[in-house]
């Protein structure tokens, strides 16, 4: 049976026909890229082990921060569950280019020594008796390593068991009690390992915290540094889709834009499960193609956006480039491979 909708959309698809021309439509909206900016400075996404976490605890699934401009918390799998449920839509504006370029991470390096070749020094640690530990975004999980030594090479190859994980945080952490009698590692070197890579101005957690009764000290963080992998490995094309570009430095600015999430981290699946899971347009019909990038703030990881779209394009639509200090990173997009607009509006 059809329903006005799917007739007025099959009336659409008619006119696009007799144009010879698919892709132009009266009514297309393009990415609200200045609602994205503007949430991204909002959002707070930055952890890091909290002084009471036990190790070794499971990395939590990936969740959304906002969803369509609204702040949320929730996982990836109840927002797509809920059929991503849409705000009224705003009328997006066409949103100017940035004017910065693509500055690559200049982290200073102490050392380049890394005990594992496909891991790199970050940053080393700040030389004093008092340092921070990352407070950044992505944070899976961390453990405790044997601290007889600064043992670099046990928290590299924790990184390698931890999924998602290409950077990792070693320091060691100072009067907290569950370390040093509770925990049965009876280890004060922590490990945190993250899903994106971070630099020094992110070690911004000194401790401070009276954990155990005076005259114990507040706790504190000593000898921070930050491994990398060198090579993170490409995101696997979720099934379904294929790649149509990335990684690159331009969100995609285009026609047929649905809205927009926040992810708490990288995950391209779970931009595809939104994409599936999102309420078709009444003019364009379902999710055919999403973008997923980074936004860095002061060439800090921020958040995740994944925006999504009833029209499929590629990387001549990658070109907007952020804003101020808010830079586009490691942008990719993929398109719907099955369900061409015909099959999806005119099958069924
Ligand atoms: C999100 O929810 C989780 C679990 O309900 C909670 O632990 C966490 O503090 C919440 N985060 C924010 C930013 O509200
Ligand atoms: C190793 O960790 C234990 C437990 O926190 C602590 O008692 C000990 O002093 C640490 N050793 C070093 C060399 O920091």
């Amino acid at each position: 049976m059809f329903s006005l909708t799917r007739l007025a959309t099959v009336a659409a698809l008619a006119v696009s026909f007799a144009k010879g021309s698919l892709v132009l439509r009266e009514d297309g909206v393009m990415t609200d890229m200045d609602s994205i900016l503007a949430a991204a400075s909002t959002v707070d996404q930055k952890s890091g082990p909290a002084a009471d976490d036990p190790p070794q605890l499971p990395p939590p699934t990936t969740s959304v921060t906002i969803l369509d401009g609204t702040p949320i918390n929730s996982t990836v799998d109840a927002v797509a569950a809920d059929g991503v449920t849409l705000n009224r839509r705003s009328r997006a504006r066409r949103s100017h280019r940035g004017l910065l370029k693509h500055r690559r991470e200049l982290a200073r390096r102490d050392s380049d020594f890394s005990p594992d070749p496909r891991y790199e020094q970050v940053f080393g640690d700040n030389g004093d008796d008092h340092d921070g530990s990352i407070q950044g975004t992505a944070y899976l999980t961390y453990t405790v390593v044997d601290n007889s030594t600064y043992n670099v090479l046990d928290c590299l190859q924790f990184c390698d068991r931890v999924k998602d994980c290409v950077f990792v945080n070693l320091y060691y952490e100072f009067n907290n009690p569950l370390l040093d009698f509770v925990f049965s590692e009876h280890s004060n070197l922590k490990c945190a390992a993250y899903g994106d890579r971070h630099i020094a101005v992110e070690k911004t957690n000194q401790g401070g915290q009276q954990l155990e009764d005076p005259p114990a000290g507040l706790s504190y963080i000593t000898h921070s540094t930050g491994w990398a992998l060198k090579n993170p490995p490409e995101p696997a094309v979720p099934q379904g889709y294929s790649k149509m570009f990335g990684p690159s430095n331009g969100a995609n600015n285009a026609d047929g834009y649905m809205g927009f999430v926040f992810l708490d981290r990288y995950d391209v699946q779970a931009c595809a499960n939104l994409c599936d899971a999102r309420d078709p347009d009444p003019h364009g019909g379902r999710c055919k193609f999403f973008n997923i990038w980074r936004a860095e703030i002061d060439q800090k990881p921020t958040t995740y956006t994944c925006s999504m779209y009833t029209e499929i394009t590629d990387e001549s639509t990658a070109v907007n480039s952020g804003q101020g200090s808010l830079l586009v990173t490691n942008s990719r997009g993929y398109a719907l491979t099955k369900a061409l607009p015909q099959s999806c509006n005119l099958q069924k």
